[in-house]
């Protein structure tokens, strides 16, 4: 298949909707989407009454995404005996795994396409074949095929983007799903990449979200590494932030860090996932790191970059673990000091090494440990934003608030949400802020003329 994207437009005319699972990854296809329905001729949709295409952009990274899944999909059936015209089409990193998208088709008859991770140059031309009357059944691809280039984007927001730098990991995490429905490595061009950020510049985006599933890892084997692009990106004109997820502490270098350190625009938020503070379960999980070289790169982090904003992903739970290994996570946390920490409990995903380890702790148990992990990161998370009661940020603001829809929303360089009151012309532009008050997710203050 070839890696450029032609269309023919094929003109169907009609409301669509589309709902998403998962990360941003999956949020940043689903934007593809868009661009591609809107350019076949259909209006995007926000409210799924009464429309002629439903889209279920899907995530396998834990069970219970599955199953709520499985239970969303269950709910169309009213709708398709209503309205028999309706067509349903489901994609994404559920169905991109054959079982589960044989079971998809046998349970739910009424769904009448079946994709995976890849197909979206196909999509128009598959859509069409729905609309002339033929039912696809499951089409899976294969998951390392080329990256599709020059997809139309319809975005959420006028002025942020999500650029994907690069699709699938090699990192085979033992208890992760994603090398498996999201294929090998592949790095799109540094040339598109920056050819994509001027564009959206031009069009009047100020904050960009580069994305990959290990984005320091970008380029492997070629002579732009993740560190030139950003370099590189940063040297562009303008008055940008750009942000980048994720990292992979095995693979984020002090050089990298030196470059956010020194840059202009690259944000000093770092999401940077640790999984477990336990030596034995980071082995075990095949992280390629230890807790003392997190620990070391963390400080060397927060030494270099200014009000540096550090969060992280946590597992609790992974097959193996012991209330010692637990309490190392907890030590660590307290070490670190994240801002804040996405924190998951254990599923087992099939396929995956570590579904085939024994799992002696039970469902309960570790639900106990989840409660504590959650405690202590959120006095953590608390005091880190009451820290910043009485200092000023620079704020780009992106719309109506989040906790008020009276105020103003916007991010400040190390990512902290930031409402505050003011007219909608501040809307795409960037004000210092000084902060008043915080709350438990973010941070209030007003503006300093
Ligand atoms: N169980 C629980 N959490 C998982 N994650 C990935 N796979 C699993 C799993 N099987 C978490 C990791 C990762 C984040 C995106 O999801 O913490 O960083
Ligand atoms: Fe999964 Fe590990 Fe790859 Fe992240 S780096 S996507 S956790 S395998």
């Amino acid at each position: 298949m070839s890696n450029s994207y032609s269309f023919e437009v094929i003109n169907i005319k009609g409301k669509a909707y589309i709902r998403t699972y998962g990360c941003q990854q999956n949020f940043a296809d689903s934007e593809k989407i868009c661009g591609i329905l809107t350019l076949l001729g259909y209006t995007i949709v926000y409210n799924d009454d009464d429309v002629d295409l439903m889209i279920f952009n899907t995530c396998a990274i834990r069970e219970n995404a599955k199953d709520r899944i499985f239970g969303n999909i269950g709910a169309l059936k009213h709708k398709k005996l209503k309205n028999p015209k309706l067509r349903i089409v489901i994609c994404g990193c559920l169905t991109q795994q054959r079982d589960i998208a044989e079971k998809v088709k046998k349970t739910f008859p009424f769904v009448d396409l079946i994709l995976g991770t890849n197909q979206l140059n196909s999509l128009p031309e598959l859509l069409a074949g729905l609309f002339n009357g033929s039912k696809h059944g499951v089409i899976l691809s294969d998951e390392d095929e080329p990256i599709a280039e020059n997809l139309p984007v319809v975005r959420d927001s006028k002025y942020k983007a999500n650029i994907s730098i690069m699709y699938g990991c090699d990192n085979y995490c033992t208890y992760c799903i994603v090398p498996y429905v999201r294929g090998r490595e592949r790095s799109r061009s540094a040339a598109k990449i920056m050819e994509e950020v001027k564009s959206f510049y031009y069009e009047g985006c100020r904050e960009f979200l580069l994305l990959g599933q290990n984005v320091n890892s970008y380029g492997k084997g070629t002579d732009v590494n993740f560190n030139r692009l950003i370099n590189y990106i940063d040297n562009i004109p303008g008055d940008f932030i750009i942000n980048f997820m994720t990292s992979h502490p095995k693979d984020l270098t002090k050089e990298l860090i030196d470059t956010i350190a020194d840059s202009k625009k690259i944000s000093y938020r770092l999401h940077l996932p640790v999984q477990s503070g336990s030596d034995r379960i980071l082995e075990a999980m095949n992280r390629g790191y230890t807790r003392r070289e997190y620990l070391e790169l963390i400080n060397y982090a927060k030494s270099r970059i200014p009000g540096l904003s550090l969060t992280t992903d946590i597992i609790v739970g992974f097959p193996g673990e012991d209330y010692a290994d637990f309490s190392e996570t907890i030590s660590l946390m307290k070490e670190a000091r994240f801002d804040s920490a996405y924190t998951f409990i254990y599923s087992k995903r099939p396929g995956t090494k570590a579904a085939e380890l024994p799992d002696y702790v039970s469902e309960e148990q570790k639900s106990i440990w989840f409660r504590e992990l959650l405690s202590v990161q959120s006095k953590i998370g608390e005091a880190a934003l009451n820290g910043y009661v009485g200092q000023t940020l620079r704020i780009f603001c992106t719309g109506k608030g989040r906790s008020d829809e009276k105020l103003l929303t916007g991010k400040s360089r190390n990512g902290f949400i930031v409402d505050f009151p003011g007219n909608d012309e501040k809307i795409g532009s960037f004000v210092n802020i000084k902060i008043i008050r915080a709350l438990n997710w973010a941070l209030i203050g007003e503006e300093i003329k």
